[in-house]
């Protein structure tokens, strides 16, 4: 059996986090643009969050003329992402929660509460090319209503999961990395290219990226931190061969 690639979203935020923690230059995301591709990720995601905690405005731009990687922009739901959103244009666009008090995305969008204020987003996002994903807990619901809304993409929240498995490893996690396989194939059944991210590492990496129907991996806080210690550089590219091992692994 041979599997569809799964891509690697590289998520640069952290490097911004690190800059304004002195509000100066350094480090700067759009250097770490600049060596992902090289590294062996397939695109970069940024996440423009309202409070401007980590990507600011001219980072968008900066990020895009670094790399000729695809971005994918991480952006609430509100009327001034989405403006934000058409005018830049990005390849992607994942629609996430986005609460002001909260460290990061704490959970899944609730789609099926916000169904009605969703759709006019996804359409415009889609009318502007962007390829628009939800980043949705690994739910029947949500993802029945994410094809209702008509986003050609769910990113499945592993959030649940990367908790789990630091309190017990892998027989810990093992129930909801069951949940996150049985929602990937529901997502492919629907037509839906299904993607995860959140919370991933080295350990945790390979029994998600061994699921066959995903097609890309959104990883950043664990890989930005890892620099500190190896460079970006090399962790990105032990993050993409753990991911091209169980891939092969999983078609053996
Ligand atoms: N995917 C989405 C939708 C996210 O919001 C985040 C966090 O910004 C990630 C992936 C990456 O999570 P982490 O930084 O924990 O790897």
């Amino acid at each position: 059996m041979t599997l569809e690639p799964l891509r690697l979203g590289l998520n640069i935020d952290h490097v911004a986090t690190i800059r304004n923690a002195r509000g100066g230059m350094h480090p700067d995301p759009s250097r770490a643009a600049a060596t992902a591709r090289a590294a062996g990720a397939d695109g970069l995601t940024i996440h423009l969050r309202e409070d401007r905690r980590h990507i600011i405005d001219t980072d968008m731009q900066a990020v895009r003329a670094a790399s000729s990687l695809p971005i994918n922009l991480e952006m609430a739901a509100t009327e001034e992402m989405t403006a934000i959103a058409v005018a830049f244009k990005p390849h992607a666009a994942c629609i996430v929660p986005e609460k002001r008090e909260e460290r990061t995305t704490e959970g899944g969008l609730d789609v099926a509460g916000l169904h009605n204020s969703l759709a006019p987003v996804v359409r415009e996002l889609s009318e502007a090319g962007c390829r628009v994903s939800l980043f949705i807990e690994p739910d029947l619901v949500q993802i029945a209503v994410s094809e209702v809304i008509g986003a050609p993409v769910v990113e499945l929240h592993t959030g649940r999961y990367a908790e789990l498995w630091n309190q017990g490893g892998a027989e810990a996690a093992a129930d909801e990395l069951e949940r996150i396989a049985w929602a990937s194939r529901e997502a492919c059944k629907r037509g839906l290219e299904p993607h995860a991210g959140h919370g991933l590492t080295f350990d945790n990496v390979k029994p998600i990226a061994a699921i066959p129907q995903l097609r890309e991996l959104n990883i950043g806080h664990f890989l930005v931190g890892e620099a500190i210690f190896t460079g970006l550089e090399a962790a990105v590219k032990r993050m993409r061969s753990l991911m091209d091992e169980a891939r092969a692994e999983a078609a053996a």
